[in-house]
């Protein structure tokens, strides 16, 4: 096998690998996958100011974020049903996060409990809350969130409804494991994949239970369809007061909800369009985010995630005001790679990228970027080429 050089070597390699049914369920957006589309697009028709003859001789990538000082400057993002693309999972990209000094985020969807994946990688593991219509269920999971000495809490803002995913639904991804005829026959090409499916560890809920056992996947299914459209900024304010650890909101992606989480005590503001998979008819996080930051204004922490592909994105994202990036998919391709050494492959590749990005700005640091380290666009089709550049 080929080295890969780049995390679109590794997203092929996982193309390959998985059944069709898997993969468009990593890579699939809502809808029309729009704002999937303008997640990268966007980021990719920012343009970065080359500045020389600085010395750059010492690069320092660490940057601390919500109190944790961190070696590498991006974090792995929530994600649920990991178990479905390694065994290994959920420990997999705590153990990758924690070896390159970053975080990984647990899913309130997880396959793996949180105590397991916080005894893999102490010190290297958040975790996510949703706010389920039950609130028994969400105390139980801040209880074992405090249990397992996690220092951050992300609370999923984006789920008061799901979205329709039309590849899923077309191959008939869905909880009770009803695949399309056509997403059989193709499974059937991927042999190792089939295999560790069928004798690999069972797929299961981590943390929620049925009976004291672990739910399997149709009550699964059953259970994450109990969205919370009901939910309010009052519930976050509720968890705000129970929860003794730093606090961030993840999915927001206007300046109103960014002051209004800061008034419900959030600790950092997670810009989020939930890679695309959500609402399909809103702008990339690109394209929000410095509204965003200067709303916030240094009264919380700014994190991004959403169509970060190179370490220039990771640059990119921090001169239009975000604190910290975050990546979903590409950990997921190098976990499908190599299970562990893969998603240690991602962070690596992206590491050595925004070093070299850095570089060419003139900077040997995240930490002093702004807005003038973008290049204004010019000759630029893209319908965010207006984007007004805020140069101190
Ligand atoms: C397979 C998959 C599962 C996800 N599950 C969750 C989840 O459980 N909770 C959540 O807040 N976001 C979830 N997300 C969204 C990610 O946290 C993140 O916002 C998104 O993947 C970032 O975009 P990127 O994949 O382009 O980097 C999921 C994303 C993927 C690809």
């Amino acid at each position: 096998m080929t080295v890969p050089v780049s995390i679109d070597d590794l997203r092929r390699v996982a193309r390959r690998r998985l059944p069709r049914i898997v993969f468009d369920y990593l890579e699939g957006g809502a809808l029309d996958e729009i704002t999937l589309r303008s997640n990268t697009t966007d980021l990719a028709t920012l343009r970065l100011r080359q500045s020389i003859m600085n010395d750059v001789s010492d690069i320092d990538l660490s940057t601390t974020v919500l109190g944790q000082t961190l070696r590498t400057p991006v974090l792995i993002s929530p994600m649920g049903l990991l178990s479905l693309f390694h065994r290994d999972a959920d420990i997999a990209l705590a153990r990758a996060a924690r070896d390159a000094g970053t975080v990984f985020v647990h899913s309130a969807w997880s396959g793996m409990p949180l105590k397991k994946v916080a005894a893999a990688a102490p010190g290297a593991v958040w975790c996510q809350a949703a706010i389920w219509p039950d609130q028994r269920l969400v105390d139980q999971h801040l209880d074992r969130a405090e249990e397992a000495d996690i220092p951050v809490l992300v609370l999923a803002g984006d789920v008061s409804v799901s979205s329709k995913r039309e590849r899923d639904l077309r191959n008939g991804f869905t909880m009770a494991a009803r695949p399309s005829p056509r997403s059989v026959l193709n499974a059937a090409t991927k042999p190792r994949w089939v295999a560790n499916f069928l004798f690999g560890p069972k797929i299961t809920f981590g943390d929620q239970s049925i009976d004291g056992r672990a739910m399997n996947l149709r009550e699964m299914g059953e259970f994450m369809h109990d969205d919370n459209a009901a939910m309010t900024w009052d519930d976050v304010i509720r968890i705000r007061k129970r929860w003794p650890g730093k606090l961030a909101v993840k999915g927001v992606m206007c300046a109103q909800d960014a002051l209004r989480a800061l008034d419900a005590g959030a600790d950092a503001i997670f810009v989020s369009n939930h890679g695309g998979r959500q609402f399909d008819a809103q702008p990339s996080t690109t394209a929000a985010l410095s509204e965003i930051a200067q709303a916030v204004d240094g009264q919380a922490e700014v994190l991004v995630d959403s169509g970060i592909r190179r370490g220039s994105d990771l640059v990119k994202m921090r001169a239009l005001g975000a604190t910290a990036s975050l990546i979903g998919r590409p950990a997921v391709y190098g976990l499908v790679h190599s299970g562990e050494a893969g998603v240690a492959a991602v962070l690596d590749i992206l590491r050595d990228e925004t070093a070299t990005a850095l570089a060419f700005t003139g900077n040997t640091t995240l930490n002093n970027l702004n807005a003038s380290a973008l290049a204004p666009r010019t000759n630029d089709a893209s319908p965010h080429a207006t984007h007004t550049l805020h140069t101190p």
